[in-house]
């Protein structure tokens, strides 16, 4: 967290998103419902879907070019909600401009560029903040609280899975024929698979309560799913399953993966985080703004027990709050770029089958 160089006075952030495809709509619900915060403009480099989305969510301008929109409407800030490859072009672009930037995870395609953002971030003294949307959940905020109590002594072991179905499923729609999950499969669109596209999310997930790591051994894999592997113009080569055996910097042991291919888990994050004290659980499927805990007296027993936590704000919030406060914003792209280090020493270790310090 940093103090920027130019807080926002008092009266509404106006804020663009650039990129309206769908996780854009969650983006403009969500700005939406801030008070001190008008969306005022959208861009992407499809014209048709700006103007469609603007209409959709009432916003007054539609662009088709980034810096169109910079020269011809005043805003404050932006979110970056485009595929990964286009993250670092567009967040330098606008940080070059003065603007505040959330960019949507991960945050690069690799730890240079991420540097890169994190560099020119501080320039231009402004907040950045990298979307790790998990963070809004109430249990993970309460989790990390309790382990920095000491309530489970000290970490030693990790648990956290991130499971989806979308491959072995059409939960989430057919994914042969949208382009929006085809991307997701292919390295030439820029997609580091899963483990780029979500295992960012949980590697975030697991080392904001337990600390950072110091070392990763990788295995990832692509399966076959169709005929030559081809849709069009999307090879898709991308790895749609990941295991990580860590090392924590405190010397503690865990295991963190990842897959797509995962039927009846729709979107599931797994989080168990053993102490020397007690253990505490995290389950999305048994509910977001819930953990158990086994420590004290239950410890011989082995007997469990829920904790209900309080609502927190979600990033979105916690962006505009940044800007108008001139303090802060959490997670920020520092905290971005040391989970691109952990993808590419993952990647690494993959390539020559063996652990990789960080
Ligand atoms: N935080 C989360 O939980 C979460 C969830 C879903 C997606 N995401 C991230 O959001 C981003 C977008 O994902 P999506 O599912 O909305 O993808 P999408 O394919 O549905 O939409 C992307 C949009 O960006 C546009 N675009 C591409 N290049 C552009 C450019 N240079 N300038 C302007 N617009 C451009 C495309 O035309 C498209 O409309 C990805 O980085 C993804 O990882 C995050």
């Amino acid at each position: 967290m940093s103090t920027i160089k130019h807080p926002r006075k008092p009266g509404s952030v106006r804020l663009a998103i650039i990129g309206t495809g769908g996780m854009a709509n969650v983006h403009a619900e969500k700005f939406a419902a801030i008070k001190g915060c008008r969306v005022v403009a959208a861009c992407d480099i499809q014209a048709t879907r700006a103007q469609a989305f603007a209409e959709k969510h009432g916003i007054p301008q539609a662009f088709a070019d980034v810096g169109e929109m910079l020269r011809s409407v005043e805003i404050d800030a932006v979110s970056v909600v485009t595929p990964d490859a286009a993250h670092l072009p567009i967040s330098l672009q606008c940080l070059k401009a003065g603007k505040h930037v959330l960019c949507e995870k991960p945050l690069a395609l690799n730890a240079k560029d991420a540097a890169k953002m994190v560099a020119a971030a501080s320039k231009a003294g402004v907040v950045n903040m990298v979307n790790f949307s998990y963070r809004d959940w109430p249990c993970i905020q309460a989790a990390a609280l309790a382990v920095k109590r000491g309530e489970i002594g000290e970490v030693r072991h990790v648990e956290a899975s991130y499971l989806q179905a979308w491959l072995a499923s059409k939960v989430w729609g057919d994914w042969r024929t949208n382009p929006a999950w085809l991307w997701r499969l292919s390295s030439a669109h820029g997609s580091m698979g899963v483990l780029g596209d979500v295992g960012v999310h949980i590697i975030d997930y697991a080392t904001f309560p337990a600390g950072p790591l110091r070392e990763v051994y990788c295995r990832l894999q692509t399966f076959p799913k169709i005929p030559g592997e081809r849709i069009g113009e999307y090879h898709l080569d991308a790895n749609d399953s990941a295991t990580l055996n860590v090392e924590f910097a405190n010397g503690a042991l865990g295991v963190i993966h990842v897959t797509r291919w995962a039927p009846g888990h729709a979107n599931r994050l797994a989080l168990k985080i053993c102490g020397t004290l007690g253990t505490l659980d995290l389950d999305s499927d048994r509910g977001t703004d819930v953990y158990r805990i086994c420590r004290g007296r239950d410890l011989d027993t082995c007997a469990w027990r829920e904790i209900r936590c309080k609502p927190v704000a979600n990033n979105y919030s916690r962006f505009i709050t940044a800007i108008r406060s001139g303090c802060g914003g959490d997670p920020d792209f520092a905290r971005g770029a040391e989970i691109q280090r952990v993808l590419d020493a993952a990647f690494a270790s993959d390539a020559k089958r063996a652990p990789v310090r960080l």
